[in-house]
């Protein structure tokens, strides 16, 4: 059972950090639309056992790619072999993680990883495939951002700086690409029931309203509706989400400031 087959007539999907939450939900609804899948994450006992059932489930070859994507042999080896399968129709940058507290007082290695994970993987896994699809005129990149890229929020400094980072490149790649049949999408998912909060030890039941929660199938059903259905470039999951950002975007600085001395502690 191998992705890296070039025989199999299905189209590939590589999705990182699949192991768990958004990605997972990912994997399982690119293979009920058919897609071969490469999952990728560090826990190759939960990445196995996920490929084995999708494979069980919906006929398609499902191969684990456990790795370290934060790691610069871990990114770099997964690039090489994306650019040498030169078949992957759909890469799903989603791999990421959240910490909570001020900057100065985190270890300087936890932020160092979370700007390899965030921005030099995506990066660079992105680039691996793009010649390709742009040769094959055919390809779909989804970067999972958040409604966090929009703002700035204490406590919050590098996440939402990365975040930031992953939608303006997928924006921008847009207007690159455009024409060429490839297209990308930044999705950008408010508070969504995964195990990203309880990482971080976060009690998701004080300070956020039960209002504010997606499920993970609905932020994963509207970002590919959107990319198998010529969507915008800029996917938020929920309308709720939707005024959120509205706002952000066009409320003043200082309007922003206050607000974010109020409620920046919320983690998305
Ligand atoms: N949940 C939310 O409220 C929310 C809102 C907005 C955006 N997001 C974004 O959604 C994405 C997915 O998060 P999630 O909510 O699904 O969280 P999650 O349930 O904690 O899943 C995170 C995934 O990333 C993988 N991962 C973490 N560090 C990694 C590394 N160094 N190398 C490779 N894989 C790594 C984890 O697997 P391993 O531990 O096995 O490596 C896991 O599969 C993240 O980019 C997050 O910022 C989440």
């Amino acid at each position: 059972m191998t992705t890296t087959n070039p025989a199999s007539l299905r189209p590939l999907a590589v999705v990182t950090g699949a192991s768990a939450g958004l990605g997972r939900e990912f994997s399982r609804q690119l293979a009920e639309r058919g897609f071969d899948l490469l999952l990728v994450a560090r826990d190759a006992d939960r990445l196995r056992a996920l490929a084995d059932e999708l494979a069980l489930q919906h006929g398609v070859h499902a191969e684990a790619w456990p790795a370290d994507l934060s790691r610069d042999d871990g990114m770099r080896t997964l690039a090489e072999h994306l650019k040498a399968l030169d078949r992957v129709m759909v890469l799903v940058n989603n791999a990421g993680f959240g910490t909570k507290g001020k900057l100065a007082t985190r270890p300087v290695g936890e932020q160092a990883t979370m700007l390899e994970l965030h921005v030099m993987a995506p990066m660079l896994l992105t680039r691996a495939v793009l010649p390709g699809m742009i040769e094959r005129r055919e390809g779909r990149i989804i970067t999972v951002a958040s409604v966090a890229s929009f703002t700035a929020s204490p406590g919050n400094v590098n996440y939402c700086a990365t975040k930031a980072y992953q939608r303006v490149f997928m924006e921008a790649l847009a207007m690159e690409v455009a024409g060429t049949g490839v297209q990308v999408q930044a999705l950008c998912p408010g508070f969504t029931h995964t195990e990203f909060h309880d990482r971080m030890q976060i009690d998701k039941t004080k300070g956020i309203p039960s209002w504010a929660w997606l499920t993970a199938d609905r932020v994963v059903r509207e970002s590919l509706d959107a990319a198998f259905g010529d969507g915008p470039v800029v996917v938020i999951p929920g309308k709720r989400y939707r005024g959120v950002v509205f706002a952000l975007r066009h409320m003043p600085m200082w309007v922003r400031g206050l607000m974010q001395e109020r409620y920046g502690r919320a983690r998305i």
